[in-house]
């Protein structure tokens, strides 16, 4: 991305990524959870948050409806928005993997650019994890009763109503959350991570 500051220099950090990987016990990154309003990313990420702290994991939730109300409070659900929210939690994201965390990112993070510019943030750290509940089960489900609203024209650019989803191509993952339980789908993202965030 082009910088806008002049007059900036990097340091370099004296502790190597891997010393820190290895103080963690296990590899930083990103588990970048992406799918529809109601797809299942929140109970995912903040599950699976507690079963890996509980194994000694150095873990955190990075939530859309949370980060929301913090450091991107500034920011709505227009295109131009969600590209700045999702680069700016990619490039959040990026920071705390690179500190020996896993972080679970759970936004909808619906443009496929967007997303493939926060993997760019995490060179060799990034793993999409898409939750491909369709529409109509996310619209039935309906937790927080945003699709009603949104079918009533009250919510402007909602996701999957008036508002694109881009489905990934390439994901590491597919967690069908449409058909799997919650326990299966915990269960196979615990199998991920203890295969994917060894150090040896
Ligand atoms: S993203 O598209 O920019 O990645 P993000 O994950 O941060 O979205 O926020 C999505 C959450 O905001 C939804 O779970 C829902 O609770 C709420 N929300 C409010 N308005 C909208 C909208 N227009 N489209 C989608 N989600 C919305």
């Amino acid at each position: 991305m082009t910088v806008k500051s002049t007059n900036i220099t990097r340091t370099e950090h004296r502790i190597d990524r891997e010393v820190r990987w290895r103080e963690s016990g296990h590899r930083g990154g990103v588990l970048w959870f992406t799918g529809l309003s109601g797809s299942g990313k929140t109970t995912l990420a903040f599950e699976l948050e507690r079963r890996l702290f509980e194994k000694n994991y150095r873990v955190y939730v990075l939530d859309g409806d949370n980060v929301r109300h913090g450091l991107n409070s500034d920011l709505g659900f227009s295109p131009q928005d969600r590209e700045e929210n999702i680069r700016r939690i990619g490039e959040v994201a990026a920071l705390f993997a690179d500190a020996g965390i896993i972080v679970i990112s759970a936004f909808i993070s619906p443009y496929r650019r967007d997303r493939d510019q926060a993997r760019q943030a995490a060179p060799g750290m990034f793993h999409e994890i898409h939750m491909s509940a369709n529409l109509d089960i996310c619209e039935a489900r309906d937790p927080k009763g945003l699709y009603k609203k949104a079918r009533h024209g009250d919510i402007a650019d909602f996701t999957g109503i008036s508002a694109p989803y881009e489905s990934p191509e390439t994901p590491e993952l597919v967690l069908d959350t449409g058909g799997l339980t919650i326990e299966e789908s915990l269960g196979r993202l615990m199998d991920y991570v203890l295969h994917n965030f060894r150090t040896d």
